[in-house]
């Protein structure tokens, strides 16, 4: 028995998930040996759980079975255990499926609008994805989406097959926005239970496809819908974003109580505090302190979470906002302060 026979008996192993194409062709054999009467095949079944991992398994063992002589032991190993089950579904769905390969679900909340939740957002998604890791966002803010402006992709029209809405992908990122479906005033409409059903839908029929971590731009505030989302998608958790004046000390504590709530009991990855400081362009070492000092550093501390991120005040950050460009992009302090955020965030959700 040599390796190449052993690698022309797993050519004969095909993954029914992946096109009919076999093991081999696919990289998922990560190493064969063969000692004295004993073969041992490693398969990497990639980070997230394949669900087809035992019926591999079963026919990696079938097929040297077929070509070898009796009393040839044989040994599979899975080369990388899955990190995590799949999270429990909450909604008898069948598009619920789609968010099985999703490792991270975090809703980014703020008390209330015009704390820059959606600039966070946009710029901790680019950032997350610099780094390496698959990422999606979903504009869930039906009364102000902003994503198809902040990333420089409205206009376009996601696709669809069947029951599934296709993302867009710029920046490395899957983008996902109520904004790509209606115009700013047509969304006014929605309200209630509309709203909520399209949000939904915004989130749980899209092919999101395998990410580490999927960010929902929550809507401003603290009511019905927020609740009724947090119940109906499997968020993990939620990254509150604030400014550091004293007045958003109670809107913080509103969204921490809404996450902390018996009903819903999430995780709170921690808080951002953006606009933290104020930063002129032509002399980037100098930090004024508008709204003062270590606001968002004392508000973590009263309730008990972790600063993630502290966020200047840069005019570029707005611009680029603007002009579909995310800072994040880029290497200024805007950009570090995001990728210092994300890298944060990683940390805490491993
Ligand atoms: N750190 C920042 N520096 C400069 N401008 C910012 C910053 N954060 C947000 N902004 C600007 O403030 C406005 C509101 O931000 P936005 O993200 O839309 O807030 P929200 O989603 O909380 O309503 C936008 O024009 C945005 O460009
Ligand atoms: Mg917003």
């Amino acid at each position: 028995m040599t390796k190449e026979q052993i690698y022309d008996m797993l050519r004969e192993v095909l993954h029914p998930g992946k096109g009919d194409r076999n093991i081999v062709e696919l990289g998922m054999v990560n190493a064969v040996t063969v000692t004295g009467n004993k073969v041992t095949v490693e398969i990497d079944f990639g980070e997230h759980r394949d669900p087809l991992a035992e019926y591999i398994t079963g026919s990696v063992r079938a097929a040297i079975y077929r070509h070898t002589a009796a009393g040839v032991e044989i040994e599979v190993k899975a080369a990388s255990k899955p990190k995590e089950e799949p999270k429990k579904k909450s909604v008898k769905d069948l598009t619920m499926d789609e968010l099985n390969n999703v490792r991270h679900i975090i809703g980014i909340a703020s008390g209330k609008g015009g704390v820059g939740k959606s600039t966070v957002a946009v710029n901790l998604a680019v950032a997350l994805s610099r780094l390496g890791c698959k990422v999606g966002l979903a504009d869930a803010d039906v009364y102000g989406p902003s994503v198809p402006i902040m990333t420089g992709t409205e206009g376009e029209v996601p696709e669809a097959e069947e029951d599934l809405i296709f993302p867009i992908e710029k920046y490395g990122v899957k983008w996902m926005s109520i904004g790509y479906f209606a115009s700013p005033g047509q969304a006014l409409i929605w309200r209630g239970p509309m709203a909520c059903n399209a949000l939904k839908q915004m989130i749980l029929q899209v092919r999101w496809g395998v990410l580490d971590f999927l960010l929902i731009d929550m809507p401003p505030g603290t009511g019905d819908i927020h609740i009724s989302l947090v119940n109906d998608i499997p968020m993990e958790g939620a990254v509150m974003v604030t400014t550091p004046q004293d007045v958003a000390l109670a809107d913080v504590e509103k969204g921490v109580d809404m996450f902390r709530n018996e009903k819903i009991k999430r995780k709170i990855f921690g808080l951002v505090e953006n606009m933290a400081w104020f930063t002129p362009a032509e002399l980037p070492e100098n930090k004024y302190y508008i709204f003062g000092k270590d606001g968002g550093k004392k508000m973590a501390e009263h309730f008990g979470i972790d600063l993630l991120g502290q966020i200047p005040i840069v005019q570029g950050i707005r611009e680029s906002g603007d002009a579909g460009e995310p800072a994040a992009l880029g290497s200024g302090p805007d950009a570090l302060a995001f990728l210092d955020l994300a890298r944060k965030l990683i940390d805490s959700a491993q």
